[in-house]
């Protein structure tokens, strides 16, 4: 076991840059979000400059020269200017199988953050390429889990059980490294998304007393809470204290060992705004993603996966009233396509994901025009062992489906 500062990721610093309240998220040119304060991939200057008509014309292009050799997939947080041209989008968990079941195209162009690059890689064909337009988009809850931290806990908590099988099972949330994602492979465990995290609790818990989950304290939480595990059997565990911060009785005594991570995009919703949204509109339905913390969940009507969320609403009849708190460019995408029903995001305050915002069209045009050329531009590459490791804990989240 090792001690360590406190280490704030630099992706969550970041992660209010693009936060506004006049709620104008159009497309600027590359150069002028460049003042945005977060870092940037580097891109060649010419790309700077382009309008968004001037990317338009040129992704278009593009896209037909390419063919069907590239495809595009885009997550449900991207913004209007990226997702337009994915050919598929959807929560983690779907884009995951289509990136294991799209054996078709040579390159798929993964418009998401990293992690999602990684595991369409790890799931993808041998003879496929997986690019990520902009290696700056990262997850600042990923960034929450570092695998030294997590190794550290993992064998923490080994001198606290036994080895023994069946003690702990480990459980990651998509939104985790590959690294993470094979310690729970090759430890007996599995990767869950916010659309299967039930039936991942469920297969742990058929084959081990207690689960280890990382890093969203809130998902396993709620998760956990609504199977029914009363909140004292839920400990959590901090990456910045000996022993997590923990007892070994509490650890013993514990159902869910709870990873101190958090989303800074879901944390944002409260019940006040819930509160709120109720008072000002009668008859409202309130639907949450399951990364916001158990007081928002139990305040809510409903929650679920972005493709949850967008499923919900799309089949609501017209003239139903619902209160989101998820990522905005997702809410303004359903209360565009959706005229008929009023759709808003419970907080008031314009606050894209900072990661998923750093795929602006500039860099998509980058990666294609490499392609055209030749060049692939930002692959995103797991190598042996990790991938292998990961691949069964995935494989095994396949499995119990979402
Ligand atoms: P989904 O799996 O619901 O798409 O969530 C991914 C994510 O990053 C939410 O913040
Ligand atoms: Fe990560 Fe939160 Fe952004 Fe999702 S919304 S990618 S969890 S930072």
């Amino acid at each position: 076991m090792t001690t360590q500062k406190t280490v704030i990721p630099i992706t969550e610093l970041e992660q209010s840059a693009f936060c506004q309240t006049e709620g104008n998220l159009r497309t600027k040119t590359l150069e002028e979000e460049f003042r945005a304060g977060v870092r940037w991939q580097k891109v060649p200057t010419r790309y700077l400059k382009l309008s968004v008509a001037e990317l338009d014309r040129g992704i278009a292009e593009a896209r037909t020269a390419l063919g069907k050799t590239t495809i595009v997939l885009g997550h449900h947080y991207q913004r209007e200017d990226i997702i337009k041209y994915a050919d598929f989008r959807g929560d983690s968990y779907k884009l995951s199988k289509m990136a294991a079941q799209t054996r078709d195209a040579r390159v798929i162009v993964f418009c998401g953050v990293h992690f999602m690059a990684e595991t369409a890689d790890i799931l993808a064909g041998p003879d496929q390429t997986v690019i990520l337009p902009n290696m700056a988009a990262g997850c600042s809850m990923a960034d929450m889990a570092r695998t030294d931290d997590a190794e550290d806990c993992w064998s923490d908590l080994a001198s606290v059980l036994g080895g023994a099988p069946g003690e702990i099972i480990p459980v990651t949330y998509m939104n985790s490294t590959a690294a993470i994602k094979a310690l729970c492979g090759r430890n007996g465990g599995l990767v869950c998304t916010s659309s299967n995290a039930a039936e991942a609790f469920k297969w742990a818990f058929a084959r081990g007393r207690r689960i280890l989950f990382l890093p969203d304290q809130h998902l396993g939480r709620n998760t956990g809470f609504q199977m029914g595990i009363p909140l004292d059997e839920m400990v959590l565990w901090s990456p910045f204290r000996p022993m997590g911060g923990l007892t070994p009785d509490q650890i013993r005594k514990a159902k869910v060992i709870l990873w101190q991570g958090h989303c800074s995009v879901h944390t944002r919703f409260t019940v006040e705004q819930i509160n709120l949204a109720r008072e000002q509109n009668p008859g409202v339905s309130v639907l949450v993603h399951p990364e916001c913390t158990l007081d928002v969940i139990r305040a809510a009507d409903l929650n679920g996966s972005t493709e949850f969320i967008a499923k919900t609403i799309g089949a609501a009849p017209a003239g139903s009233v619902w209160a989101v708190g998820t990522e905005i460019n997702l809410v303004n995408r359903l209360a565009h396509e959706y005229p008929d029903k009023k759709i808003f995001c419970l907080d008031p305050i314009v606050c894209p994901c900072a990661t998923m915002y750093r795929i602006h069209p500039a860099y998509l045009l980058w990666v294609l025009e490499g392609l055209m050329t030749g060049l692939v531009i930002n692959r995103v590459h797991v190598s042996e062992p990790v991938r292998g490791q990961a691949l069964l804990a995935l494989e095994r989240m396949l499995e119990v489906g979402g």
